[in-house]
């Protein structure tokens, strides 16, 4: 650490005068200033700590300090200034804060502890220890933010709102992590700053003093003591004309900061087999009675009808739970898969991506239950954590036998929230981490994060092995599940590849597990999330009849954000009322006491109608599938009355038929099956997300021609180079929610696409509008390939705004590409690309593209006995075919219009 002593510090004069123990020092930290933030009218506010259970302050007097010093370097980031101020606390304990602005005008706050801090807790979880910066916001409609809320990304909880009225939901705490302000200006633009921790995520929070609109940045609140040298950094990160673009680069700067390179990752490059919360064989192998026979039979099915399946992901059903569910031992239950997950990947050469949870508080693996490692167990919770890097080791040595290639750690938020020891230790989170993360880098096994935090996403930029994150919650079929079109933002500027979750490619897989009823059951291993009425089904009436509003007609999307809200269907946000219900009428011109709601007709499962086995039913139901009446249970199982019921383990309800209790026949009240409405939807979004794709259909229903939209023979995803992310709009409209754009880079070229779901309107956009600034260099041609059939083609001059037509209505959607315009003979080529696939030119089957005066030449990737044909357009559309007779490169030429191997 720099010292006074340093030849590079320069004193204040203010310094010296303390170093005199003059009384301007005394109190006050007259240090720092507030960079122009992009002239947002931030201002900061004096630090604080606690120290032996007392909040120690600069503007009490407890923490005063001793000098001053400033100086120019250079770091990662830059060439910066820097102002220390060296304060000591009331009991004598040094504390340093530092604060560097460089010069696009980031800021970067330190603060350090060289003797460390005892007594810190502030008993609530929400609240910081240390506070520096304390940042105070103008209370202005017009200054809003948005919080990333909640795992997966912050997409659960993210929140929107104005700083003067909507306070109340801005995620902080344990919930929050990242914080976005903005204010919109005239043209458009868009005055920004993002804030989050730069260093120690683990370990950092923010908390918003509502009444005072200040955000108090620094270690999370339950930190019982700061060890000696420990220090934290939050980043300020500025950008004055677009939010979008602020994030982006805010994500390069923490990369930067950290020299993040991730290690390859082929499961998010190739076409996956998921069996995870959402996909057909989550917790069921139907038609099978276990996971080897539904993993052969899947395996000879992908290889006859060609599906490139690559990767096989086993999620929470093949390991051994114990107490509170948590994981006893991550070994297979042998009755599930007969013998091993090391067979199945023999026998079908799919490398594995595997799950795993939090540990329970009885986990074989801790020294507490005869184990071999240090584990910290919290039987309030029920939950341990590994504290050694050699349990890491060990346990992927063990699981690189049985073929894991990626590691899926789920439940991130569940195990940080309810492991006490990783708040009242303030290392620990990290160092849980840093473990598992080093452990899979030594062995090149990719990390797979799901149900993270805003605290997990931002750590992860420091582990190489991290390369792939959950950007929502889980499929379920939901009608909201693929609106990631922000968390996707986040992850790619953080350097991971977001990932949308299992889909189904076909709209029905019968016998499935995904009812359409209001889900009423306790958290248990068999329904890990507590579904206290969480419908999710898509009822847009009343039980009266009467029609739903849809909830973004009164701003409630805004309010009660991921809970399947974006529509006008049925919904108990935040379980407010007693099952689901909508408004028949609200507004923003009505006063909310006039508003009026009713609840709605959906079945409850469980008691309108039976769900899985129907051992949990307890409704009245009285008739079997045949049509007979039940008679009375008459004391037999020790029931009675007449109704269905599954009281012997049976696969369904059923009740006897006879009066004797001769004849039995099962009941067929079971509840309606979720259906997928769009998987072309799906299928597109998981695509552009540009991360891994996993398909979860019962084998025989697998699209085979939808899958191929998205990759090559083999199974290589076909992605853009920027996956499709949010536009600035998004943060200022909620009509442009669902305007995505990205694009893919070869060469010097740029081909752009836009992507439109549920957009009502028509819309002009300009390509700064659209982030595609880059697309439009030059005059481009848009175009449209999906809905299949669209023949929308229109030359965009450079700088003219792009009309998109509305693409409007229930999960519908509209994909428009645009391609520059080269020049060739005299006219203008535009390159279409692969129109068969979502993203028609992609890195991974364009290599280059040759402009000559001879012509054009196109560099085409592909495997053995593949078809490719790309399409051009020079006034009229042409296709050229490439017919691969081995792997590897064909070169079209463009004029001639062949494709040809190169000879060398
Ligand atoms: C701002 O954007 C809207 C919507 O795209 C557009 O109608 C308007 O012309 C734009 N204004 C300026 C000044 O660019
Ligand atoms: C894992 O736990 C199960 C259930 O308690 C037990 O039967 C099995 O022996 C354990 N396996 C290992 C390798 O510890
Ligand atoms: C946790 O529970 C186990 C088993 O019941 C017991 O042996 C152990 O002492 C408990 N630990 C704490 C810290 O209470
Ligand atoms: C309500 O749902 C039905 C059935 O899914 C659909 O046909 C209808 O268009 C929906 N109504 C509205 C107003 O969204
Ligand atoms: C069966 O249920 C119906 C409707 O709830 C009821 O009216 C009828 O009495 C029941 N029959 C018996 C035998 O309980």
């Amino acid at each position: 650490m720099a010292t006074m002593a340093d030849p590079r510090w320069r004193a204040l004069l203010a310094a010296l005068l303390c170093l005199f123990g003059a009384s301007v020092c005394a109190g006050k930290l007259a240090g720092f200033k507030m960079a122009s933030l992009a002239g947002l009218p931030l201002t900061l506010d004096q630090p604080f700590v606690y120290e032996n259970g007392e909040k120690c302050g600069a503007d009490t007097g407890c923490l005063t300090y001793t000098s001053i010093g400033e100086r120019a370097g250079e770091d990662a980031l830059g060439a910066f200034f820097e102002v220390v101020e060296w304060t000591r606390t009331q009991a004598g304990t040094s504390v340093v804060f530092a604060s560097r602005s460089y010069g696009d005008g980031t800021q970067v706050f330190k603060q350090e502890f060289p003797d460390g801090l005892k007594g810190t807790s502030t008993g609530d979880k929400d609240l910081v220890s240390t506070a520096f910066p304390r940042v105070a916001f103008p209370s202005d409609p017009a200054l809003r933010f948005v919080t990333p809320g909640g795992y997966m990304v912050g997409w659960t909880l993210l929140s929107h709102g104005s700083t003067q009225s909507d306070l109340a939901r801005f995620r902080d705490g344990e919930d929050g992590g990242v914080v976005v302000l903005f204010r919109p200006t005239e043209n458009n633009l868009t005055e920004s700053v993002v804030m989050s921790a730069l260093s120690n995520a683990m370990a950092a929070s923010v908390s918003l003093d509502r009444e005072a609109s200040r955000l108090n940045w620094g270690v999370q609140g339950l930190a019982e003591e700061i060890p000696p040298g420990f220090s934290l950094e939050v980043v300020l990160h500025p950008h004055s004309r677009s939010v979008v673009r602020n994030i982006l680069s805010w994500g390069e700067t923490l990369r930067k900061y950290h020299s993040t390179a991730k290690i390859p990752d082929p499961t998010a490059e190739y076409l996956s087999y998921y069996t995870d919360n959402g996909a057909y064989h989550y917790y069921n192998p139907l038609p099978f009675s276990n996971f080897r026979d539904v993993v052969v039979d899947l395996y000879h099915y992908a290889v006859q009808n060609e599906v490139p399946i690559r990767y096989l992901q086993l999620d929470s059903w093949w390991y051994h739970k114990g107490e509170g569910g948590g994981v006893k031992n991550w070994t297979a239950i042998p009755y599930i898969i007969p013998d091993g997950i090391g067979n199945l990947y023999e026998t079908t050469g799919w490398p594995i991506i595997a799950h795993n949870r939090y540990f329970s508080s009885d986990t074989d693996y801790a020294r507490q239950n005869g184990g071999p490692y240090a584990f910290t167990i919290d039987n309030a919770t029920s939950k341990a954590l590994p504290l050694e890097e050699v349990f890491w080791d060990d346990l992927l040595d063990e699981a690189l036998t049985w073929g894991l290639v990626t590691y899926e750690q789920d439940w991130l938020d569940r195990q940080y929230m309810y492991t006490s020891a990783l708040h009242t230790d303030v290392g620990l989170a990290g160092r849980w981490l840093d473990q598992m993360g080093g452990a899979a880098l030594r062995r090149n096994v990719n990390i797979q994060y799901c149900m993270s935090l805003s605290r997990h996403l931002l750590h992860s930029v420091t582990l190489p092995a991290v390369t792939q994150i959950r950007v929502s919650d889980d499929y379920m079929l939901s009608p909201d599940q693929w609106r990631i079109g922000v968390t996707n933002l986040l992850a790619h500027a953080l350097g991971l590849k977001p990932f949308k979750d299992v889909f189904w490619s076909s709209r029905e897989n019968a016998d499935n597990f995904f009812k359409d009823c209001d889900l009423a059951f306790p958290e248990s291993i068999w329904h890990p999330l507590a579904l206290t009425h969480r419908y999710g089904g898509r009822i847009n009436v009343t039980a009266s009849g009467k029609e739903c509003l849809p909830w973004t007609d009164f701003g409630w999307d805004d309010k009660y954000y991921g809970s399947g809200m974006a529509l006008n269907l049925c919904r108990n946000p935040e379980d407010l009322r007693d099952g689901p219900f909508c408004y028949t009428k609200a507004g923003f011109d009505i006063p909310e006491e006039e508003w009026e709601w009713e609840y709605c007709a959906a079945p409850v499962c469980d008691v309108d109608c039976y769900f899985g086995d129907g051992a949990l039913y307890i409704g009245g139901h009285n008739v079997t599938q045949s049509g007979l009446s039940c008679v009375d249970w008459a004391g037999e199982f020790g029931l009675s009355g007449a109704r269905c019921r599954n009281p012997d383990g049976d696969v369904a309800p059923w009740c006897f038929v006879a009066e004797d209790h001769s004849q039995r026949d099962y009941c067929d009240n079971e509840c309606p099956e979720a259906v997928e409405y769009s998987p072309q939807l799906q299928s597109a979004v998981s695509t552009l997300a540009g991360g891994p794709l996993g398909v979860g259909d019962k084998a025989e229903n697998l699209d085979v021609e939808l899958i191929m939209k998205s990759c090559n023979k083999e199974g290589l995803l076909l992605h853009p180079t920027k996956p499709a992310t949010v536009i600035d709009l998004y943060f200022t409209s909620p009509e442009y929610r669902e305007v995505w754009t990205g694009y893919s880079t070869v060469g010097d070229h740029t081909f752009g696409f836009i992507f439109l779901a549920e957009v009502e309107k028509a819309l002009s956009l300009s390509s700064f509008d659209l982030n595609l600034d880059e697309a439009f260099l030059t005059d481009v041609l848009l175009w449209q390939n999906y809905p299949e059939g669209s023949s929308h083609q229109q030359v965009i001059a450079a700088g003219e705004d792009v009309i998109l037509p509305p693409c409007g209505g229930f999960l519908n959607f509209c994909l428009f590409y645009t391609s520059p315009a080269i020049s060739a003979g005299g006219k203008d080529l535009f390159i279409l690309g692969e129109r068969s696939k979502w993203a028609p030119i992609s890195p991974q089957r364009i290599s280059g593209v040759e402009v000559t005066s001879e012509g054009v030449s196109v560099s085409v990737s592909g495997v053995e006995g593949e078809r490719v044909v790309l399409s051009f357009s020079d006034g009229e559309v042409f296709d050229v075919a490439c017919e691969f007779q081995v792997s590897g490169s064909m070169t079209i030429d463009v004029l001639s219009r062949v494709c040809s191997s190169l000879m060398q």
